[in-house]
């Protein structure tokens, strides 16, 4: 009988405390050997569960209790959680997690004690939801050299945009129903401004490159500044905007790390992941593009990741399994100047001199005119960003607005 105690009774910890215990037959044979639940830490109790006597507010009492094996922990931020999570890993018990603030803030010290200790800290939901990424990405493609992590990480935003474009709906409401479907994080400035997105993609590369990113490194930029107007101008020229986290080792060993909305063109598979759904691009030197995809949000889908770990943390009770990093440092992460196309919006006066500059800039490149606002939208043709920059400056004093491609 393998003993687990569940930290957090909200979205993720209540779908987690069902399917382990109304699955629990089932659970039970895919690991040979029984799960019990022993307690959920909660701030308050919650009656007519089939649960219900399992909830204890004190930490102290799962810290203590030498049968719990297996902490789950689904508070979601630093505190308490780092606390928490520092002192099982301590004690020598087994932690799953689904916090990628944590993960993304933490991750590499968690790890070391977890070795020292020899138990296990998994994450496997932080990234993705339901999606397996992390494992499979450390597993299965252990024979490649992996250059590139990239892919749609927030399905809080990625819901937004999708109803954005596909209903025309307006930013706020489809907040609000990513809101009332569960998706979002307690504060969902942490979606909309792309912090989610990132502490996911400095978890991909830390897997990925084998050294700690901390956020603080990575340009982050959310979707609060996309309107249905983008949207428009990028569909009409071909793209989709998606909010994109991409990690990309160069050959001097050097990795770029990004947060920002992007266009993606409609013929690239990441243009039709849609409503709650992410999915990750993996690049490895042997098998080429990889993608995972699947419900990157939501109860039962993140629930899955978890107890997935949890049944790998008791069958590996007296085993590690090998999911870790190095600490980083802050000369690692480089912003590197890279062939690439733009997205430009500009306003201007004399429509027919500016179209002679970006033909003359640019070379020939659809260009969307809006004669009533004033507005022009193109995608630049590929060249260094640093040139493309200048040619922009050069030309277009006001341009309203600069997005990447993918
Ligand atoms: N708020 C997150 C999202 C939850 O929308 O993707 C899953 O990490």
């Amino acid at each position: 009988m393998v003993n687990v105690a569940i930290m957090g009774h909200g979205t993720v910890g209540s779908g987690v405390a069902e399917l382990l215990i109304e699955k629990n037959e089932r659970i039970a044979k895919g690991i040979k050997s029984d799960i019990n639940v022993k307690y959920i830490l909660a701030l308050r109790t919650f009656d007519g569960l089939s649960y219900s006597d399992k909830f204890i507010n004190d930490f102290n009492i799962i810290l203590n209790d030498s049968e719990v094996d297996i902490v789950v922990e689904t508070m979601g931020g630093l505190k308490p959680a780092y606390d928490f999570v520092k002192s099982c890993l301590l004690k020598g018990k087994s932690v799953v997690t689904s916090n990628k603030e944590l993960v993304a803030a933490k991750g590499a010290e968690l790890i070391k004690i977890a070795e020292d200790k020899n138990v296990n800290f998994l994450f496997e939901a932080s990234v993705g939801g339901g999606i397996p990424v992390l494992r499979p990405m450390v597993q299965c493609l252990s024979a490649n050299e992996i250059f590139e992590v990239k892919g749609i990480l927030n399905g809080t935003t990625n819901y937004i945009l999708n109803k954005m474009i596909m209903d025309n709906m307006d930013f706020s409401v489809a907040l609000k129903l990513a809101q009332d479907k569960g998706y979002a994080e307690k504060d969902p400035t942490a979606d909309i401004e792309g912090h989610d997105a990132c502490r996911k993609i400095c978890i991909l590369a830390a897997l990925a490159f084998g050294k700690h990113v901390y956020p603080e490194q990575v340009k982050t930029e959310g979707i609060t500044n996309i309107t249905l107007s983008d949207i428009d101008y990028a569909s009409s020229l071909g793209y989709v905007i998606k909010l994109i986290g991409k990690a990309k080792k160069s050959s001097d060993g050097s990795v770029c790390v990004s947060v920002r909305p992007t266009l993606v063109p409609k013929e690239h598979l990441l243009s039709g992941v849609n409503g709650v759904f992410n999915a990750v691009s993996v690049t490895g030197d042997a098998v080429g593009e990889v993608i995972f995809y699947g419900q990157g949000a939501g109860k039962m889908a993140t629930a899955s990741a978890v107890v997935a770990d949890v049944m790998d943390c008791a069958k590996h009770l007296n085993a590690r399994k090998y999911l870790s990093w190095e600490e980083g440092d802050e000369n690692y992460i480089k912003s590197v100047d890279e062939k690439t196309k733009l997205f430009v919006l500009f306003t201007s006066s004399d429509f027919d001199k500016t179209l002679l500059d970006i033909t003359s800039a640019f070379g020939d490149v659809a260009v969307i005119k809006n004669k009533q606002s004033g507005e022009i939208a193109l995608v630049t043709n590929e060249e260094l960003e640093s040139s493309l920059n200048k040619k922009i400056a050069g030309i277009f004093a006001d341009s309203k607005k600069i997005l990447h491609t993918l």
